[in-house]
């Protein structure tokens, strides 16, 4: 896990196509310590955080990202006071209705992943308008995880290939990776490339867990009011400069920048 940018960069117009993350996801953390930095409360670090998913969602379709992922709400974080659980949820009510223009004219597809309890059903009608009008959009397909927990979907998939196994339907002995792949929210989407933390946490805090095993991490020290598409190009530039093995080993003539250089 790199936190800082040490390598060879290069420019991510010189970057070729295929060095780029085709799913960036993002734990976009930092919001109430920014406020409180500032002299405000929490809140308005949540605030200040939607510029910065605008800003983000629109270089991702600007540079034909296929997926990001964004984590704006955790089964955990319901542990949080109720001013500020309801504060969030008129937030994403809010974001629903007034990017929808914004989103149908980037061409972005809008998904959901999560469990739906807790969300108000107001919340949620505004969520599957955007979900249903955009669903034929062919650019980038923003993800955003909302009551989202790595745990809670693999009990979720465990118990719905538990059924199929019960009725018949599947058994014991065929299930696979791609099983239990087909069984989590993320079922059809690729596993993230690239995953960004703000804040400098270096943790996962329940994202993604099976999805993030070949995920490069790249963590920032700034807050997420403060990410920007200039930030967002830093990690791609140093996405681009890693030596992905995935357990093997560097391939002949690999273009990553920053393989270790010990020849054998
Ligand atoms: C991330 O910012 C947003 C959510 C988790 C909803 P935080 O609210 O966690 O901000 P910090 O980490 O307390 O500064
Ligand atoms: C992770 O941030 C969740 C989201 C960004 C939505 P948290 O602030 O909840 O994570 P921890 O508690 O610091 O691990
Ligand atoms: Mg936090």
């Amino acid at each position: 896990m790199s936190k800082t940018a040490t390598t060879a960069r290069h420019p991510i117009e010189e970057i070729p196509r295929d060095r780029f993350p085709k799913h960036i996801a993002v734990i976009m953390d930092g919001n109430g310590r920014w406020a409180q930095r500032q002299g405000l409360p929490r809140i308005e670090g949540h605030r200040r955080g939607v510029h910065s998913v605008r800003a983000t969602v629109e270089e991702c379709a600007r540079l034909k990202i296929d997926q990001l992922t964004l984590y704006c709400l955790s089964s955990e974080n319901w542990k949080r006071p109720q001013h500020e659980l309801d504060f969030l949820m008129h937030l994403l009510e809010q974001y629903m209705i007034e990017e929808r223009a914004t989103i149908m004219k980037q061409n972005v597809r809008v998904k959901i992943i999560g469990r739906r309890d807790g969300i108000p059903d107001q919340v949620q009608r505004e969520m599957d308008k955007t979900i249903e009008l955009s669903t034929a959009n062919t650019g980038t397909t923003l993800c955003l995880a909302i009551n989202y927990g790595g745990r809670a979907e693999m009990v979720d998939a465990v118990q719905c290939i538990a059924e199929g196994v019960q009725q018949g339907r599947l058994k014991a002995e065929d299930i696979t990776e791609a099983t239990i792949a087909e069984h989590l929210y993320t079922r059809g989407m690729p596993d993230p490339d690239l995953m960004i933390r703000t804040a400098g946490e270096m943790r996962i805090s329940n994202f993604l867990l099976w999805q993030v095993s070949y995920s490069e991490l790249w963590v920032t020290d700034l807050c997420w009011p403060e990410f920007r598409e200039e930030t967002l190009r830093d990690a791609i530039e140093n996405f681009a400069s890693r030596d992905r093995r995935f357990g093997g080993l560097t391939k002949p003539g690999s273009s990553g920048v920053d393989a270790c250089s010990s020849g054998d």
